[in-house]
């Protein structure tokens, strides 16, 4: 384990309680069993949440310093010089070569490799897996490929759509999410929802809320005397709270709402700005509604604001649906209706620059969301369609809903 004693020491520590304990172990678990974040076991902390500190980790470029390591160690083993000596081998092997070699991805296989040729004048190499290899492996060495090729890999390839981390609200978009959502923290949408909170809660009443994010909710209703505890996956987002007057009122909880209890009662839970679809399966949207009825007082309620699926926007055969259409955002949802699950493609244009983001999310009808509350032991008590109590009809794109806890 001492080699690992590198990348330990090397990941952000904790903005607050229930941090990276064991997120060095998980990290090595899915580089070890090569299995998805997603499917990382339930006794380590919540996979978003490890993939998080996995990407501070690889902006910090522990992986770099961890292989560097190994790399001295092994040569230093088989008694060569600790540095390969041939500085400058790859600039002399190209320009040896027409077109520049490079290894890369299965993933990119197929058109890519044209695509390269041509447009690049860059030679992929698809550099697969051996047979029944799982997980991280040496590869042996290419004599055709020059020393210290920078490899393709998925998330890197110059000019295409960035990766989307499974994390979705990391650095980047902590620190810009007032600047590219400006409408939400608009009072005449915020006042509303903090008022029909703050009546449910009732005068000294606890609320939990879901995805606290960066407070856009939580400070006001603190501030109209409701305690306020948040769930939060992203320290991120935690951190840009914490930056905000009224910060030191709320307390935090870094973990997956799914299934993370905070210890205590609430009046009132909520979660608000779709972010039930973030749950990407009816099992731990159904997990999400028996783990708030498990923290909240008998006769408390839990809200969800959530859209009604656009599919009577879509006509048949297509699965697309432009949802925002401005200069400087383009948003689009794409919906693959089987498994139930739309992916929000975000493009933003940024001090001239395009950004992007997608990110999944299982859409849901009151209906199912209904019977979720059914099982968790709630009956739903109102619908509307909006925080004004607006009347909920057939033509609704959004709802609130309270469900009360019966038992
Ligand atoms: C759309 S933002 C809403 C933030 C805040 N509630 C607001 O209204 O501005 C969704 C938030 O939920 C968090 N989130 C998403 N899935 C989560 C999960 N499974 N557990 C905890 N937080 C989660 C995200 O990190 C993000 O901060």
């Amino acid at each position: 384990m001492h080699a690992f004693a590198v990348p330990s020491r090397c990941y952000p520590r904790p903005c607050r309680a229930g941090g990276p304990r064991n997120t060095d172990a998980a990290v090595l678990y899915v580089v070890r069993t090569g299995c998805a974040w997603r499917q990382l076991p339930f006794d380590f902390p919540p996979w978003q949440m490890v993939y998080w500190y996995f990407a501070r980790g690889e902006d910090a470029k522990v992986t770099d310093h961890f292989l560097t390591a190994l790399r001295r160690r092994f040569r230093l083993q088989q008694g060569r010089a600790e540095r390969d000596g041939r500085l400058g081998a790859r600039s002399r092997w190209s320009q040896d070569h027409a077109a520049e070699h490079v290894p890369a991805d299965a993933g990119f296989a197929g058109i890519l490799v044209e695509w390269a040729h041509r447009g690049l004048r860059t030679t992929l190499h698809i550099v697969r897996k051996t047979p029944g290899q799982i997980g991280f492996a040496v590869m042996a060495h290419r004599p055709d490929l020059p020393p210290g090729s920078t490899w393709w890999s998925l998330p890197s390839v110059p000019g295409t759509v960035e990766s989307v981390p499974e994390n979705n609200f990391d650095e980047r978009v902590a620190q810009t999410y007032e600047a590219k959502w400006p409408e939400l923290f608009d009072p005449a949408v915020v006042d509303p929802a903090v008022s029909f909170l703050a009546d449910l809660a009732g005068p000294g009443g606890a609320a939990l809320e879901l995805g606290i994010g960066t407070g856009r909710i939580a400070l006001p209703l603190s501030r109209r005397g409701v305690r306020v505890h948040g769930i939060e996956l992203s320290p991120a987002m935690v951190a840009q709270l914490e930056t905000k007057p009224g910060a030191e009122h709320i307390s935090v909880t870094i973990g997956d709402f799914a299934t993370t209890r905070v210890g205590g009662t609430f009046t009132l839970a909520y979660l608000v700005r779709n972010t039930i679809t973030n749950l990407t399966t009816q099992d731990e949207q159904v997990e999400c509604f028996r783990t708030v009825a498990a923290q909240l007082e008998p006769g408390g309620c839990f809200v969800i604001e959530v859209y009604i699926p656009e599919l009577r926007r879509l006509p048949p055969g297509q699965s697309i649906h432009p949802f925002t259409v401005t200069p400087a955002h383009l948003g689009f949802e794409e919906y693959d209706v089987a498994s139930q699950i739309a992916v929000s493609h975000h493009y933003w244009v940024v001090d001239g620059r395009l950004e992007t983001r997608s990110s999944p999310h299982r859409f849901v009808w009151p209906s199912e969301l209904d019977l979720m509350a059914r099982l968790a032991g709630m009956t739903l008590r109102e619908r509307w369609a909006g925080w004004k109590r607006e009347p909920f009809t057939s033509d609704s794109r959004n709802h609130v809903s309270v469900w009360q806890k019966t038992s």
